[in-house]
């Protein structure tokens, strides 16, 4: 990309991070090494010994596009890559590095505030206790809003492709961290789970005052009914924003009902580029910002998109839906709009 100082300078907010998501392999490399563990490949069970090879293996795309591109038996899917990467995570000491590291990123980036998605169900399967976590994320979030000037606040995603009961119960804990966590969310695999299947979980978050917001449309084409429900009945009358969502553009019906209530859109282009032609995404990323809608560019998960942060994302969307410094600001607007920090928060970010 070209040197854009405007992007580059202005002040920005990034509301969809998968902290999990910025687990880059050398990361993961450095506290699998300190937690004694030795990394094996998910599928063929094969020891890594390189940080090299890890590497290629830890990117889907990297993988797809090196020799064993046929190799079905080799490339990991999206998934398989990102929870792979849980299990390194042991100690308080990891989780604080992991969240500091994400927060350096950010200043350099010139973010001022961020709202930190994390996925509490992953981390509990591979043994880890709320306690390890939330103390780690404690210790980064205060040092980072100290010494880097970033302020943040975190969303707890449920997994989609869980029971209701197992989001049941980690909401409960979740209630016990409530100086940290700003908001509930929804993601993981979308196959045949609509976001009403977890309406209990939502509408006592709601009654609670939390904040909501639900992954759709990600990596394939899903029904614009799961739209529908994050914009009118998730949490009794729908979420406060929609992660990605794309293809709401087939509904000039939607489009408007988001618009009318105001339900902010967080849009990740790196995350899109992989699975879906790039005017294409262009072309809705457009359709959006011109009918009004409010969206916030974000970076989703920067370790398994070629390491693309909000800065990528923001430089690729100006690019090619040909925004100027104007449009632009007016996406960091909106997206101060959309967050969920107290109103004298916002009046310091621009
Ligand atoms: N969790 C983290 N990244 C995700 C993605 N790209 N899609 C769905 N769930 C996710
Ligand atoms: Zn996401």
């Amino acid at each position: 990309e070209t040197k854009d100082s405007f992007v580059s300078t202005i002040p920005k907010v990034e509301l969809h991070i998968h902290i999990e998501g910025t687990l880059t392999p050398a990361l993961k490399w450095r506290f699998a090494r300190r937690n004694n563990m030795i990394l094996t490949h998910p599928r063929t069970g094969v020891d890594f010994t390189t940080l090299e090879e890890y590497e290629e293996s830890h990117d889907p795309m990297k993988a797809r596009k090196g020799e064993r591109m046929n190799n079905s038996e080799e490339t990991l899917s999206f998934f398989e890559a990102y929870y792979g990467g849980f299990d390194v995570l042991r100690t308080e000491q990891d989780y604080y590095e992991l969240a500091m590291h994400y927060y350096e990123h950010a200043a350099a980036m010139n973010v001022r505030y961020c709202e930190i998605s994390f996925d509490p169900q992953g981390h509990t399967r591979t043994g880890t206790t709320w306690g390890t976590m939330m103390a780690g994320f404690r210790k980064a979030q205060g040092e980072a809003e100290k010494t880097l000037n970033v302020k943040s606040a975190w969303i707890m995603c449920l997994l989609r492709d869980l029971s209701p009961q197992s989001a049941m119960e980690h909401y409960l804990v979740a209630l016990n961290y409530r100086h940290m966590i700003i908001g509930i969310g929804l993601d993981s695999n979308e196959d045949g789970r609509p976001p009403m299947l977890l309406e209990q979980v939502f509408a006592r978050a709601r009654e609670d005052g939390f904040h909501l917001t639900a992954h759709c449309d990600v990596g394939k084409t899903y029904p614009l009914e799961h739209i529908l429900q994050v914009a009118a009945q998730i949490g009794h009358t729908g979420a406060d924003r929609i992660d990605h969502g794309l293809n709401v553009t087939e509904s000039p019906e939607l489009m408007e009902l988001i618009l009318r209530k105001g339900i902010g859109m967080t849009i990740c282009p790196w995350s899109y580029m992989r699975h879906q032609p790039m005017e294409e995404v262009y072309e809705r990323i457009r359709t959006l910002f011109d009918a009004g809608i409010k969206i916030a560019i974000a970076s989703d998960d920067p370790a398994f998109m070629e390491d693309t942060w909000i800065l990528e994302n923001l430089l690729v969307a100006k690019r090619f839906c040909k925004f100027t410094n104007n449009d632009v600001l007016r996406l960091v607007k909106d997206a101060v709009d959309v967050c969920w920090a107290p109103e004298q928060v916002k009046k310091d970010i621009l």
